[in-house]
């Protein structure tokens, strides 16, 4: 295996067991992600994003079962026993979460929990503990320093509080951050804000990041890579400029047209729910390029002509 390769998976199934079945949502997920790189995921609410972060992070739910393998440098950390996890997430694999609100301890000071990071991922000294928070606070552009550390969450906005998020997730200079979802919630100046930070941290520690996000221009502007996910499936994948240039899968398409600078013209029906998947391409119920073929047979991600660019059509490249 390439030694510059940091995350792997080698066909990735995630499973959610519910009263009356299962609700499949990863499937057969391939990708990988080398240092320092940002591969950006983007999807409608429900296809396997999040699931996708969380199994990285080993954060899956008791009903969840995953099949497959997650290799961090080689070493597959699905089959890792918990201490030795451990050991790594936090510091090695880290994540910035998608609510600030259910993320942070209410009754303990943002600075505090900053502090908690590097006391116990980096070294135990509580005033290099500090120093280190008051810099990254100062990075992340907070105000008032350093008396806002000792403010609690509910004395933040909510912009704010996103940010400390980030100083949590950095405060370790991981080498490897899941960042789910970061301005959900946040006004259009907020969002910039935030996005803007984010992409200034990873570049100060080189830290490769998965970033989950409906939001095309959250991704175009932190990512080196995307990955578009349909009902479970990736669909398409390439070089962040190739795939918002020249989008190959018509729900990509769908997806880009749908963007309000193209005049919203959004796809027509909604995602299919996991628990009932349509047969041959997931998309054919929606995709006005939908042939009889598609409807029984299931596309494969298909090499197009851009190096390192595929789309799961049938009729890719032609
Ligand atoms: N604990 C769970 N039990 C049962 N089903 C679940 C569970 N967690 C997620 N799911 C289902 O798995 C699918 C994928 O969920 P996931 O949270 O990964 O979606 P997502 O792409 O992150 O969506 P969003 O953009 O809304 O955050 C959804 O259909 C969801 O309902
Ligand atoms: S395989 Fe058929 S239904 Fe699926 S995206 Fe391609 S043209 Fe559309
Ligand atoms: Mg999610």
């Amino acid at each position: 295996m390439d030694s510059k390769i940091l995350i792997q998976t080698d066909h990735l199934y995630v499973q959610f067991a519910i009263p009356n079945g299962k609700v499949c949502a990863v499937n057969d997920l391939n990708l990988s992600i080398k240092e320092g790189e940002v591969l950006c995921l983007v999807g409608e609410s429900g296809c396997g994003k999040s699931a996708f972060g969380n199994s990285i992070l080993r954060l899956l739910p008791d009903n969840a079962t995953l099949q497959g393998h997650i290799y961090y440098y080689g070493k597959d950390i699905v089959r890792m026993p918990e201490k030795e996890f451990r050991l790594l997430r936090g510091k090695e694999i880290a994540c910035i979460p998608q609510s600030a609100a259910t993320s942070l301890n209410p009754l303990i000071e943002c600075g505090k929990q900053v502090d908690e990071v590097y006391l116990l991922h980096k070294e135990k000294n509580k005033s290099a503990a500090r120093k280190n928070t008051l810099r990254l606070f100062k990075m992340l552009g907070l105000p008032r320093l350093p008396e806002l550390a000792g403010d609690y969450p509910h004395e933040l906005s909510g912009g704010m509080k996103q940010r400390v998020l980030v100083a949590m997730g950095t405060a370790a200079e991981p080498k490897f951050i899941v960042v789910d979802e970061p301005t959900k919630g946040l006004d259009w100046a907020r969002k910039h804000e935030v996005i803007e930070r984010i992409g200034y941290m990873q570049s100060m520690h080189n830290s490769a990041m998965l970033l989950i996000t409906h939001d095309f221009s959250v991704a175009e502007l932190l990512s080196d890579r995307i990955a578009i996910m349909y009902a479970g499936e990736v669909v398409e994948h390439g070089e962040t400029k190739q795939v918002l240039q020249k989008p190959q899968h018509p729900y990509t398409k769908g997806i880009i047209s749908a963007l309000p600078q193209n005049g919203f013209k959004a796809i027509e029906g909604f995602s299919p729910a996991l628990t009932e998947i349509p047969s041959g391409c997931r998309f054919h119920p929606r995709c006005p390029n939908a042939t009889c073929e598609c409807t029984v047979q299931h596309p494969e991600l298909q090499k197009i002509n851009e190096p390192n660019h595929v789309s799961r059509c049938l009729y890719a490249g032609v």
